[in-house]
């Protein structure tokens, strides 16, 4: 049994949904039993500094990169930090905060796989790859609801960070054991959250559930709404489960039994069965809808702290 803290990744661009997955996780977990840092916090610069300098947040220089290596470690090692709190509704910086690892530790944002010694403290590296037609969706509804932004100004941000998001942001997805990409079957459904379906990249970097069993050609008793495929991605060998929104809870349970199979414990984390909140998303006219690929996807990153924990 391992003592130290348990420490996932969640990385991507500005609004991919890291908080969202995060959040969900968290909550799987038992939000007592897990600290959750937002490398957002370490911006070097304030938000009016940066538009002096003319930098963006996700530029790797307008962020201390060193600070959040060594915070890592410390977490990792079970050890507190003083962590700065950057503030998105002033835009500046908060008094710093003392923070206590909890079990497991969730570390999302935008650059926190961009160096080794980042990289080498995590056990799950998990990276955010929805459509960008998607995304900026997200961050104009985020951005205006949430952080007082007209939706010009958002459009115009994502074309001015463009350059730095396709620098800096996109190549950390080769360092991920799990990209994730939630994307809309259709242009119908586009608008429609509660239909997303998910496409889960599996690299080898760890070991993942055996699915094959239950999903591969001839023994494949699911349908054509879970699929699992060999591919490729930035050239490199990878496993691809794919989860339509129209899945079943049937056909879902299945996968959850594999998992639960191999890891003791984690149905009673996260089984549908077991925790009714798995998988929660708002839906468009603010009604509470269960997404069923969502909940797999929180299912199988557990499975994958539980398992380094084991
Ligand atoms: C992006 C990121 C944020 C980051 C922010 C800083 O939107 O998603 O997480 O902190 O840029 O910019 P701001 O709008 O706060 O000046």
């Amino acid at each position: 049994m391992n003592n130290r803290p348990i420490v996932l990744g969640i990385v991507g661009d500005s609004a991919a949904g890291k908080t969202t997955l995060t959040q969900g996780i968290a909550q799987v977990l038992g939000e007592e039993n897990v600290t959750v840092i937002c490398t957002d916090d370490y911006h070097r610069y304030d938000r009016r500094q940066r538009a002096e300098l003319g930098i963006s947040a996700l530029h790797p220089d307008c962020n201390y990169l060193d600070i959040i290596e060594q915070h890592l470690n410390l977490l990792r090692n079970g050890q507190s930090i003083l962590k700065p709190i950057y503030n998105h509704s002033t835009g500046e910086f908060d008094p710093p905060e003392y923070i206590k690892p909890s079990q497991y530790v969730i570390v999302e944002g935008l650059l926190g796989y961009s160096t080794r010694a980042m990289r080498d403290s995590y056990d799950v590296k998990v990276y955010l790859a929805p459509p960008e037609s998607l995304r900026a969706t997200w961050k104009i509804k985020r951005d205006t609801r949430k952080r007082g932004y007209t939706e010009e100004q958002v459009i115009e941000q994502l074309r001015q960070r463009e350059p730095d998001s396709e620098a800096y942001i996109r190549p950390q997805r080769q360092w991920a054991d799990v990209v994730v990409s939630f994307y809309p079957p259709s242009k119908e459904s586009e608008q429609n959250n509660l239909l997303l379906n998910v496409r889960l990249i599996l690299r080898p970097t760890i070991p993942h559930p055996d699915l094959t069993r239950i999903l591969t050609a001839e023994g494949n008793h699911l349908g054509s709404a879970i699929r699992l495929d060999l591919d490729r991605d930035m050239g490199k060998p990878v496993d691809i489960l794919e989860i339509d929104g129209h899945a079943t809870v049937e056909q879902v349970k299945e996968l959850e039994r594999v998992m639960c199979n191999d890891v003791p414990y984690l149905g009673q984390f996260c089984s549908l069965e077991g925790n009714q909140e798995i998988g929660k998303v708002i839906g468009t006219t603010g009604e509470t809808l269960q997404s069923y690929p969502l909940a797999l996807t929180q299912l199988l990153i557990t499975y994958h702290m539980l398992r380094a924990l084991a």
